[in-house]
């Protein structure tokens, strides 16, 4: 019998398929804490992993551990260069973790570009008629306009159909896909960043945080952008440097941004994002639907039992 770890909450619809299959026995691990995970995790055979750092002094503790099962697409609280050294096989919810995130994206675009919650304010304090002597300058049509899709992978793709649907005109960076693949898709693929922020009134990044994409966006892109452009980011905190992003509304050098990740989370109070009206905040929660949550429970522990069983597809395999 393999013994599992889950490591932090995940939907109940997972955990019944675990508790209904006799060759595994498992514990949910809620406290996270670095003393806590090194106590807990050698015992493990799998684990499931939501939230938690394991990084290489927890890892070097597990010797039994022979799979992680991400309940998630991004890694990037795990130590996978110790995985790769040690064969430890990483596995991610790849189907299930897209359709979210991306309808995510759209409705934080429609939001700012309709100033949806300051019409719903208006409503609630008794100014509806005063509505009508607003001037309107600052709510736009998505018609006609142009978007930025930095980053052409699950979620890129499943946003583009969304784009389109509201005639927006979709240019992709993202230098590992195909210029024909992107064409297949609707979309233009551009090669050079600045060119393409300078031109479009919509930028959304949707790639992993690594090396490469820390601090993508900083100040120096944010000047390139157009003075009314907006920026959402719902994949990973730095890779919009957050100072810079603060600085750069403040002094309207962008109009508006849509933030779901934070460089550090939960932020920290005075996090100057979290005071800035030109920010529209959600909590890490692009994947907080019904469906998403349920899928990727049952994704997340369907590939750990593939695993053991020996019948894991290998797209869910991370290649490290
Ligand atoms: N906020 C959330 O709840 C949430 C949910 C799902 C995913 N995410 C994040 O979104 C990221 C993207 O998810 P996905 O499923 O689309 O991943 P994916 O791996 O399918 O696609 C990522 C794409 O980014 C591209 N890319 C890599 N480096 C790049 C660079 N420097 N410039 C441009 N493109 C680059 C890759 O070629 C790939 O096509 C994940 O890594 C994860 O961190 C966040």
């Amino acid at each position: 019998m393999y013994n599992l770890g889950i490591i932090d909450q995940i939907n109940q619809k997972g955990i019944e398929i675990l508790k209904n299959n006799k060759n595994f026995k498992f514990e949910i691990i809620t406290d996270l804490s670095k003393n806590n995970l090194l106590k807990k995790l050698p015992t493990f055979d799998g684990i499931t992993l939501r939230r938690g750092v394991l990084d290489q002094e927890i890892l070097s503790k597990c010797k039994k551990l022979k799979v992680i099962s991400r309940h998630g697409v991004g890694y990037d609280n795990v130590d996978t260069n110790f995985l790769k050294k040690n064969n430890i096989k990483l596995l991610i919810t790849d189907s299930s973790t897209s359709t979210s995130p991306a309808e995510h994206i759209m409705f934080m675009i429609l939001s700012i570009y309709k100033g949806i919650n300051m019409f719903d304010n208006m409503v609630r304090e008794g100014n509806f008629a005063n509505a009508i002597h607003l001037k309107i300058n600052e709510n736009f049509e998505l018609f006609g306009k142009n978007i930025l899709i930095i980053g052409f992978g699950r979620i890129g793709k499943k946003l583009i159909k969304k784009c389109l649907g509201f005639d927006l005109k979709v240019n992709v960076y993202d230098p590992y896909v195909e210029e024909n693949l992107i064409k297949s898709y609707g979309g233009v693929k551009v090669t050079d960043l600045n060119d393409a922020l300078a031109k479009v009134d919509i930028v959304s990044l949707s790639v992993p945080r690594n090396d490469e994409t820390h601090n993508l966006i900083t100040i120096k892109e944010m000047k390139i952008m157009k003075k009314n452009s907006i920026i959402i980011n719902v994949s990973r905190g730095g890779i919009i440097n957050e100072i810079d992003l603060n600085e750069a509304l403040n002094n309207k050098v962008i109009f508006y941004a849509g933030i779901d990740v934070f460089e550090k989370e939960p932020p920290e109070k005075n996090n100057p994002l979290i005071l800035n009206k030109r920010v529209l905040l959600s909590p890490h929660a692009a994947t907080f639907t019904k469906e998403c949550l349920e899928n990727m429970s049952i994704e997340t522990v369907t590939n750990l039992i593939d695993f053991f069983e020996k019948k894991i597809d290998n797209s869910k395999i991370v290649k490290l």
